[in-house]
């Protein structure tokens, strides 16, 4: 398997890059459960929600699609998330991290399956279902009984479910196994991380529908906002230690390539002191220097954090900002210059505020969405080496020109 160097990064950065060891440090335990702190619910493990009607419906349905384990058990990558533990590129990557099990170990399991202690395993829980329902949803012991009957949303919400459906609490689940990866997992294999999540969501794929109005500007910037908090918070804590120059570099890279594209929005989104943060980090994170960074960071991820919350319900957007941030990410005249992870934001930008302006104020519900040709071609995935075209057979090396001449066509889709 072809993995990403983070070197490269360095490299791109003008950072110096020392020979670094890394300690394989799983992420903190699952996700928080902002709404029931204190409380400790069980898991009940995706068994429980795939019987009968409920949501293994052979049928979608108007009001949601009730079949959302059927997606999620043939369609979604995260049914298949443990059995990929004992695929053979994991053997490789564990062979070179010293891992014996991978099926056994924090190092993989903490994304890899809905890793909690054995006291929070409800009956039918089962590491087996990799990401199960209750992965992203929460421990439903709590709401399990009541979700079953004529409820209210928030009242689940305060028994232990997680809020996905605001994008900044989806966001947030999302980037818990989405971002945060040791980098010496990188090095030994593992594909790099790296998350939009507008495209994130559409690939998922969605087992349910979409209800925001905007949703596709709304998704893109709400993710900006989280990824670049993600990427702020990594920088922040690299600051401290010694001897990580690596590390740091592929902080610095992934903030970057979010102020890319997040900056040609937030003068429209955001209050002035919220474009002037940006535009002024973005200006740090170009030049690498990490004088004052650590300060920016700080203060940046109190203004992220405000400002994410803010645009998943704010009824800020229009065509108008649609049609005008599309045209400044496309036409970024900066874009001379671009490295793959860049390259990335950009076509997931494009493609949330092409598909934004198709379906204008929404809410777009299970319309599909549109991926023409021109954007396609620009969708690339440093971290799993696609589309192959774009990479040079030999070296690895992103078609930086190809892919810069390809963006030149996706940029006349909206006028
Ligand atoms: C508990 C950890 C976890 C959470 C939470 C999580 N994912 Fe994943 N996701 C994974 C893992 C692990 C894989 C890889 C599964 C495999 O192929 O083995 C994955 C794979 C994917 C893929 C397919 C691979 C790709 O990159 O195209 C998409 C899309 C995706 N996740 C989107 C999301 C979105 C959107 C959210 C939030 C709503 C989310 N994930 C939440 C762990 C997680
Ligand atoms: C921080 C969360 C995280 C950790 C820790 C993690 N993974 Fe992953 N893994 C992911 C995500 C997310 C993907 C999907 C990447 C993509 O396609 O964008 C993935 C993809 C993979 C894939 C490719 C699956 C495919 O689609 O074929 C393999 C294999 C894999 N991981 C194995 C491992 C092993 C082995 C470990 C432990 C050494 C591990 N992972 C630790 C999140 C994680
Ligand atoms: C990787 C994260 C993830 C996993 C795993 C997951 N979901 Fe979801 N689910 C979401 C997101 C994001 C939404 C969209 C926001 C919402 O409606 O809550 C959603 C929405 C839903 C909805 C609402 C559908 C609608 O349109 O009203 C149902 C029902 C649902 N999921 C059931 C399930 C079931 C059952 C499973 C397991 C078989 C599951 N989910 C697994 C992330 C996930």
């Amino acid at each position: 398997m072809k993995f990403m160097n983070q070197a490269l990064y360095a490299g791109v950065l003008g950072l110096s890059c020392g020979l670094t060891l890394f300690i394989v440090q799983p992420n903190q335990s699952i996700l928080p459960n902002a709404e029931a702190k204190g409380k400790k619910w069980k898991y009940f493990g995706s068994a429980t929600c795939g019987g009968g009607s409920c949501h293994a419906a052979k049928e979608q349905e108007k009001e949601r699609p009730a079949n959302e384990y059927i997606t999620w058990k043939k369609k979604d990558r995260h049914s298949k998330a443990f059995d990929s533990l004992f695929e053979e590129e994991s053997e490789e990557m564990c062979e070179e991290l010293d891992i014996e099990e991978p099926s056994k170990d924090k190092a993989c399991t903490i994304c890899h399956t809905t890793d909690v202690t054995k006291d929070l395993h409800g009956e039918k829980f089962n590491r087996e279902d990799g990401v199960s329902c209750d992965g992203c949803h929460g421990p439903a012991e709590g709401w399990y009984k009541p979700h079953t009957k004529t409820h209210k949303y928030e009242d689940m919400l305060a028994k232990g479910m997680w809020d996905t459906r605001n994008l900044f609490r989806r966001a947030d689940v999302c980037v818990k196994c989405h971002l945060q990866i040791d980098p010496k997992l990188v090095d030994a294999g593992h594909p790099d991380l790296s998350f939009e999540l507008f495209t994130h969501s559409h690939r998922e794929p969605p087992h349910w529908y979409e209800r925001q109005t905007w949703d596709g500007i709304r998704a893109w910037s709400v993710g900006q906002t989280v990824s670049l908090r993600d990427a702020l918070t990594k920088i922040k804590s690299r600051l401290g230690q010694k001897d990580n120059e690596e590390e740091l570099g592929f902080a610095i890279a992934q903030g970057l390539s979010h102020t890319t594209v997040f900056r040609h929005a937030v003068g429209e989104l955001g209050e002035t002191h919220e474009k002037a943060f940006i535009l002024d980090l973005h200006g740090r994170l170009s030049n690498g220097k990490t004088k004052g960074l650590l300060e920016a960071c700080k203060k940046g991820i109190t203004i992220l954090t405000k400002l994410g919350r803010r645009l998943a319900t704010a009824d800020v957007f229009n065509e108008k900002m649609v049609v005008s941030v599309f045209k400044k990410v496309a036409n970024d005249p900066d874009l001379s210059s671009v490295e793959e992870y860049q390259a990335e934001q950009v076509a997931g930008a494009l493609f949330a505020l092409y598909n934004s302006k198709v379906y204008g104020k929404g809410p777009r519900l299970q319309k599909p969405l549109k991926e023409p040709e021109q954007i396609k071609a620009i969708f690339v995935r440093p971290a799993i080496w696609e589309p192959a075209d774009l990479f040079d057979d030999e070296s690895s090396e992103f078609k930086e020109k190809l892919w810069l001449k390809r963006l030149k066509e996706a940029a006349k889709l909206v006028k």
